[in-house]
């Protein structure tokens, strides 16, 4: 396999790219909204510099000392009992491709509608009819999913460098500073400034085994862990760069991204008076209430969206990556077959998640629509459940490999590497089975 990223730092754009997505702008802001903010945020904190730190590096190493996607990797590290195991996280990002679509679509059409003039007011109530209008609409929640989808399969087939690497390069640094302007924007707002209490005051009684299981799943969703992204990446990253450092970097990123997701979305939606709990739709129904306050928000709108778009691409590719890897690792197919049939899966897969807002609302299992089962059986016991396993074949079954690639500068850091195998021998097993077991 020749291709590899061309310098680290693309390598770290490049996974803080498919890290920093609709979880960080989309999903955190309502997740947080809904789990007592300040205090799921610390949660939050706590097990990605932990738990997650640790995983990641790990999935880092399993990648980049086998030179393959994640089924790959286990079955090459821990031997063909890991083969199932290894292939449970390309399920769960193929499962997860579907829904992530269906969102990447309305960012699409919000950017599409703000370019035509559709997405600006002030008018909470406008803003929130305008946005279930577009999701209850079948043919287009479907229409704008597919669009996305075949956006994010066009960049797959360019490969790594070519399409990967240089979208995250340069529009990933456009996102923070336009996140940063809108912001400054929106807790001006008169009333945002609740938002932000909200979000940072800490407020300990909010604590719940609810929070903490919330806080994981959404951990692992951020930072694209337990569904082998990181490992499908690492096996293109060349000898010689240091791995925790840039593990290091991209939990780090991401986490700024959460933090300012969360200032962006949930402080004008406090100055609005709506209800920060709403769900799904909160981002696109509180943004535009900050582009109807600035000169120029039409401008702003589409350049937010443009922004949201990318985001949520440099995400998408990599779990169309990881699944497109498998294919061509496993039966040896094309690059090209391989983006197409799983594109092809991906976009069946996601109707049921793009109906669920309309036609098929009420069609519920375990009281949840299509949609919503998607999204928590994949966060909260898939994502889980790779996690333990990815933590018990590094740490049980090939720590020697694993602890090579972590060292591959000159033997510092033996303490940092004692401490990391027990993170990942001992504690991440445990403290993820205990939430999964308690969770379900
Ligand atoms: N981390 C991405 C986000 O937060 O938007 C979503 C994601 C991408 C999850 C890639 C998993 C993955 F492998």
């Amino acid at each position: 396999m020749a291709a590899t990223f061309s310098s680290r730092l693309g390598f770290i754009l490049s996974s803080a790219g498919s890290a920093i997505g609709l979880g960080c702008i989309w999903k955190f802001p309502y997740m947080a909204a809904q789990n007592g903010g300040s205090a799921f945020f610390m949660v939050y904190l706590l097990l990605a510099m932990t738990l997650g730190l640790a995983l990641m590096s790990v999935e880092m190493a399993l990648g980049r000392a086998s030179g393959s996607g994640v089924a790959g990797a286990f079955l090459k590290l821990g031997g063909p009992r890991w083969r199932w195991l290894g292939r449970l996280p390309m399920i769960t990002a193929f499962i997860i491709m579907g829904f992530y679509c269906v969102v990447g679509g309305w960012s699409l059409a919000y950017l599409f509608k703000s370019l035509i003039g559709q997405v600006v007011s002030n008018d909470a109530g406008v803003l929130a009819e305008r946005f279930s209008a577009l999701i209850a609409n079948p043919w287009q929640a479907v229409a704008w999913h597919a669009g996305f989808l075949g956006l994010s399969a066009w960049i797959v087939l360019g490969g790594v460098q070519q399409g990967i690497e240089k979208m995250s390069r340069w529009l990933m640094p456009a996102l923070f500073i336009l996140m940063l302007v809108l912001i400054v924007r929106g807790v001006t707002l008169p009333g945002a400034m609740a938002g932000v209490e909200f979000l940072l005051v800490p407020d300990f009684s909010k604590l719940g085994f609810d929070t903490v299981l919330a806080a994981m799943g959404l951990a692992f969703f951020s930072l694209s862990l337990g569904m082998g992204a990181m490992v499908t990446y690492g096996a293109y990253l060349d000898v010689g760069s240091d791995l925790p450092a840039s593990a290091g970097w991209v939990v780090v990123l991401t986490l700024v991204a959460c933090l300012l997701g969360g200032l962006l979305v949930i402080p004008p939606a406090f100055a609005m008076g709506l209800d920060p709990q709403s769900g799904p739709g909160l981002t696109f129904i509180s943004m535009p209430a900050i582009f109807a306050h600035m000169p120029a928000g039409a401008l702003f709108a589409a350049l937010f969206f443009a922004l949201l778009l990318v985001a949520a691409l440099t995400s998408s590719v990599s779990l169309l990556e990881v699944c497109a890897r498998f294919a061509m690792d496993e039966f040896g197919m094309s690059r090209r077959r391989a983006v197409l049939g799983f594109s092809v899966g991906m976009f069946l897969i996601g109707i049921p998640a793009a109906l669920s807002f309309g036609p098929w609302k009420d069609a519920t299992l375990f009281g949840r629509n299509a949609f919503d089962l998607m999204d928590y059986a994949t966060s909260n016991v898939m994502l889980p459940i790779s996690g333990i396993a990815t933590a018990i074949l590094a740490g049980w079954f090939c720590w020697r490999t694993v602890e090579s690639q972590m060292r591959q500068r000159e033997g510092t850091r033996r303490t940092l590497l004692a401490v990391g195998r027990v993170i990942v021998a001992m504690v991440a097993p445990v403290a993820i089975g205990v939430i999964l077991v308690r969770g379900v």
